[in-house]
């Protein structure tokens, strides 16, 4: 099985301006990455210009396709506006914004201070507000007949998951946003979605997320019932898929991306899994020979 290869026709996304936040590395790199490949104008926005503009040359020599680097800390509203202001006068127009940048670390939240659990809701949730408020005002002052936006949240933004608290929280606020504006701004052409993805390795997160041996003692691909984490261009394949014309009857759809691993945590008998072969016969006798005597 080829799980790595590239989904969608090279123009597929011919001419669309995607703006990507958090473009710079990780998941928003690849999926910048891809959109390119299949015919995209991309911009990409974070707080280090530098390194955006280095991924940007990068990008663009590996694709043969275009990509500005925008610095935009998504936390201030009014650095958004101007990110958007740049993206038009350079491109004419944008067509989807992926909201894609996000911070988090694990600690018990009782360890967290005011000011830590606000640098996660501002950066998740307010960012995502920031971004999808001002293009939205944009593509319906405009009257723009069509465009989407996407968001990358995560599957404990429903489960909400311990140790992640500020996370959970705000991912399962852009969870409630994508659904909500769904349906409230279909009426403009815009739609709105999501993609929870599980573990996808990624060199800034995963170093955050699970420091030091942590990596070696919780290995996540264990937790998957596919016995492997994601392949990024899994994921970029869905992002594409979620931003082109083909999927332009999806609208408030979250699409779970992760080999089986919430659900696995979530069935009270997951954990028979640990159960070999031989001892299910001798299970199997003991529950019938009960049977019988009834
Ligand atoms: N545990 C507890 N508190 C922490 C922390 C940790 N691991 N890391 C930061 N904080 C606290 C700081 O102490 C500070 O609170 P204080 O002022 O009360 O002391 C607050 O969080 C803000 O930290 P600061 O470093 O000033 O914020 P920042 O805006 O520079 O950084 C982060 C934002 C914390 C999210 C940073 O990790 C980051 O930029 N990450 C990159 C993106 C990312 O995390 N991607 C992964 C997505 S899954």
């Amino acid at each position: 099985m080829n799980y790595t290869a590239k989904m969608l026709r090279e123009d597929a996304l011919k001419d669309k301006v995607i703006v990507i936040t958090g473009g710079g590395s990780g998941l928003g790199k690849s999926m910048t990455k891809y959109f390119m490949e299949l015919g995209a104008k991309t911009a990409i926005t974070s707080r280090d210009l530098e390194k955006l503009q280095a991924t940007a040359k990068e990008l663009e020599a590996e694709t043969g396709g275009q990509c500005l680097a925008v610095q935009c800390d998504v936390r201030h509203y009014d650095e958004v506006e101007k990110m958007l202001q740049e993206v038009l006068s350079h491109y004419g127009k944008a067509d989807v914004l992926l909201n894609n940048a996000a911070g988090n670390f694990i600690s018990p939240t009782e360890r967290l201070s005011a000011n830590a659990f606000d640098t996660i809701i501002d950066i998740v949730l307010k960012g995502s507000k920031n971004c999808t408020l001002a293009f939205g005002k944009h593509w319906i002052d405009i009257k723009q007949e069509s465009s989407a936006i996407l968001n990358i949240v995560t599957t404990y933004a429903w489960t909400g998951s311990a140790y992640v608290v500020p996370s959970a929280t705000a991912k399962a606020g852009v969870l409630a946003m994508t659904r909500s504006l769904a349906v409230e701004w279909a009426k403009y052409g815009i739609r709105s979605n999501a993609i929870a993805p599980g573990p996808f390795p990624t060199k800034g997160a995963w170093d955050r997320l699970l420091p030091g041996d942590l990596k070696e003692k919780f290995d996540l691909a264990k937790k998957v019932p596919l016995k492997r984490v994601g392949d990024h261009q899994e994921l970029a394949n869905l992002a594409a898929y979620l931003v082109s014309d083909f999927s332009a009857y999806v609208n408030g759809e979250v699409i779970t991306i992760d080999g089986g691993e919430w659900l696995k945590g979530a069935g009270q008998f997951n954990l028979l899994e640990a159960i070999p072969e031989d001892m299910w016969d001798m299970l199997e006798a003991m529950i019938k020979a009960k049977k019988n005597k009834e």
